[in-house]
């Protein structure tokens, strides 16, 4: 181990990370926010005026994720090999928390994720939250429902829509107080509360990094920023810390 090698890192990833994928991010010139109505497809309100249209959207994203083309890539593989190399060598902990919905780091082998946003490849029972795996490119239509309840009740996409509550926030809150270093890679810091995860992790001392194509939006919060693909730039700083 090196001297002075964070122990514990908490690891925030936003769509960027799975652009080198082949998936959309959500603001870019051609994102998925340039071509769909947030309020109509990523909100209660939208998914109770017209279930079918939101599932669509949904339907389409699960069939791409699922097309054998889309791979996790170098980034989420340096990962998962970082979260390894810790636990065998019993340095400490390596936790990722993602926004994404896409299943790349867990295919990746990353154990620990913290899936913020939900999972695309989960339904779940609008009244119980009883949750369903759906890994199936078959479309979820209106008329599939649950199996917990009497009658039985539509299955919406486990997702979190604007307006509700992140999952895994007391986990991430404590991952946070355990961290020695915080680091956000692919995203825009324009959605909170995980924008906010960079001022907790100042607050609580922690030397913070962010890798991206460009300056993210809470730029200024990050001692150190990291510019380029994920692909390239991840594996680098991944051989630092893992190399003697
Ligand atoms: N390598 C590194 N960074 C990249 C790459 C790449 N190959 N491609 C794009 N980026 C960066 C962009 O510069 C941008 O800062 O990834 C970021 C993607 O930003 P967004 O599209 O805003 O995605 P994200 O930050 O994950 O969005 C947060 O918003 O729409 C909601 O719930 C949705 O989880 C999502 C949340």
């Amino acid at each position: 181990m090196q001297k002075n090698q964070p122990k514990n890192i908490v690891i925030l990833t936003g769509a960027g990370i799975s652009a080198d994928s082949g998936i959309a991010t959500f603001r870019a010139s051609d994102g998925l926010w340039e071509s769909h109505s947030i309020e109509k497809v990523a909100t209660p309100e939208g998914y109770a005026r017209d279930p079918e249209f939101v599932q669509q959207f949904y339907n389409e994203r699960r069939a791409q994720l699922l097309d054998p083309k889309i791979k996790p890539n170098l980034a989420h593989i340096a990962l998962a090999e970082l979260e390894a190399h810790y636990q065998a060598k019993g340095i400490g902990n390596v936790t990722v928390v993602t926004q994404n919905i896409d299943d790349l780091h867990q295919r990746a082998g990353s154990k620990n994720v913290m899936p913020m946003h939900g999972e695309l490849l989960k339904l779940r029972c609008v009244k119980t939250e009883r949750i369903v795996e759906w890994r199936s490119p078959e479309p979820v239509t209106d008329s599939d429902r649950c199996q917990c309840c009497t009658p039985p009740q539509p299955l919406r996409p486990h997702i979190v829509w604007f307006g509700e509550m992140p999952f895994y926030m007391d986990e991430i809150q404590y991952k946070l107080s355990q961290a020695d270093l915080f680091v956000a890679i692919g995203t825009s810091g324009h959605v909170y509360p995980a924008a906010g995860f960079v001022a907790n992790a100042r607050s609580l001392g922690l030397p913070t990094m962010e890798f991206n194509l460009e300056a993210s939006s809470n730029v200024s919060q990050f001692a150190n920023s990291i510019y380029g693909r994920a692909l390239d730039t991840v594996p680098r700083w991944v051989r630092s810390l893992t190399r003697g």
